[in-house]
């Protein structure tokens, strides 16, 4: 187990510099994932940790050490990936022991660990199948039972579940939040998918066009986003944004007024609104409206509240608490 720091992580392909300075120190055993839509630099940034890519300026500390000139056998990692890599030729035992048999790891440790890993992992029956014969989930698990046996300090997991259907992720999510519990490593965890970022992670790194925007506990980035970017990413629905002068107290500066769906209520008074559809989804009913001056919004209502139907006008209220304001270049004001 270690801690790993990221020091003004800089890099470019050719003369394009695709990340632009990251800093970050992860603490020893802590589940950290960086959350971001496609193409902001995740898998560039984890790849640098791995030692798979140059790093361009700016340091990468292992446990303390810097490792920017290592190899990724020396770095003391294990790196998890979406579409598995397994050696479709090889037992699952066997692929679970390579990385082990390469390193020299005497037979009966191999043996043991693999043994260790496929109980934790619940693969004990499948250890002589190919990975052909299993299903998307177990290879999955073999894929991180090959991570787990090396006993690496750092686990490295770029977009593992995104070859899965909806329910059988919502699985392996809590599998692998619960792993890295037992097992405390320190994690980094890669994902375009907001939610599984707020549900597995301890912080997240919310990154926009190759800048962290923000680094903070889910609910703390939740409730207090930093940028519109991330007012936007995180959160779905995601949060409304009006113009700011729709307040009468917006704070100088200010062009727009961003409220989540849940803090959107009907009320008697308030700014008219005409309810153009509603998504009745069970648990809740989500209202999309269009107001006046042509904003369109999202009110998240319970399931069992009396909802207005499609062309009905209604009136919209918020709480000064519960609103929080922009600039025109997406800062907080
Ligand atoms: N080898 C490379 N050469 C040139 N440009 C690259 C290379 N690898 C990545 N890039 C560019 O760097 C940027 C970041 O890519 P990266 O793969 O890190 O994104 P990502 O956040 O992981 O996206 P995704 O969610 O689609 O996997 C992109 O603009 C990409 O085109
Ligand atoms: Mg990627």
């Amino acid at each position: 187990m270690a801690t790993v720091s990221l020091k003004g992580i800089t890099k470019s392909f050719g003369k394009t510099e695709v990340i632009h300075g990251i800093d970050v120190d992860i603490r020893d055993g802590e589940f950290i994932v960086i959350v971001g839509p496609s193409g902001c630099g995740k898998s560039t940034l984890l790849r640098m940790v791995a030692g798979l890519e140059t790093v361009t300026s700016g340091e990468v500390q292992i446990g303390g050490a810097r490792v920017n000139d290592r190899e990724p056998m020396d770095r003391d990692i294990a790196m998890v990936f979406q579409n598995y890599a397994l050696y479709p030729h090889m037992s699952v035992y066997d692929n679970m022991a390579y990385g082990l048999k390469i390193a020299g790891t005497p037979k009966a440790e191999i043996a043991e660990r693999v043994a260790e890993a496929a109980t934790l992992l619940q693969l004990e029956d499948y250890l002589k199948r190919r990975p052909r014969e299993l299903s998307g989930g177990q290879r999955q698990r073999v894929a991180m039972g090959r991570a787990i046996v090396r006993k690496p300090s750092v686990f490295l997991f770029d977009e593992p579940l995104s070859n899965l259907d909806a329910k059988l992720r919502v699985q392996m999510r809590l599998e692998i939040k619960q792993l890295q519990r037992r097992l405390g490593v320190t994690s980094l965890y890669v994902t375009h998918d907001q939610v599984e970022a707020m549900t597995l992670a301890d912080r997240m790194i919310v990154m926009n066009a190759g800048r962290a925007d923000q680094i903070g506990a889910p609910l703390e980035v939740y409730a207090n986003p930093q940028t519109e970017f991330v007012a936007g990413f995180i959160g779905s629905p995601p949060m409304n944004f009006l113009p700011a002068d729709m307040a009468h107290d917006a704070p100088p500066g200010a062009v727009k007024l961003g409220i989540r769906p849940e803090h959107l209520t009907l009320a008697q008074t308030g700014t008219a609104a005409k309810v153009i559809y509603t998504e009745a989804l069970g648990a809740e009913t989500l209202l999309h409206v269009d107001l006046a001056n042509g904003t369109r919004a999202t009110v998240r209502q319970d399931a069992i509240a009396p909802h207005p139907k499609e062309g009905e006008t209604v009136h919209l209220a918020w709480d000064a608490g519960n609103r929080i304001f922009f600039d025109s270049e997406g800062q907080r004001c």
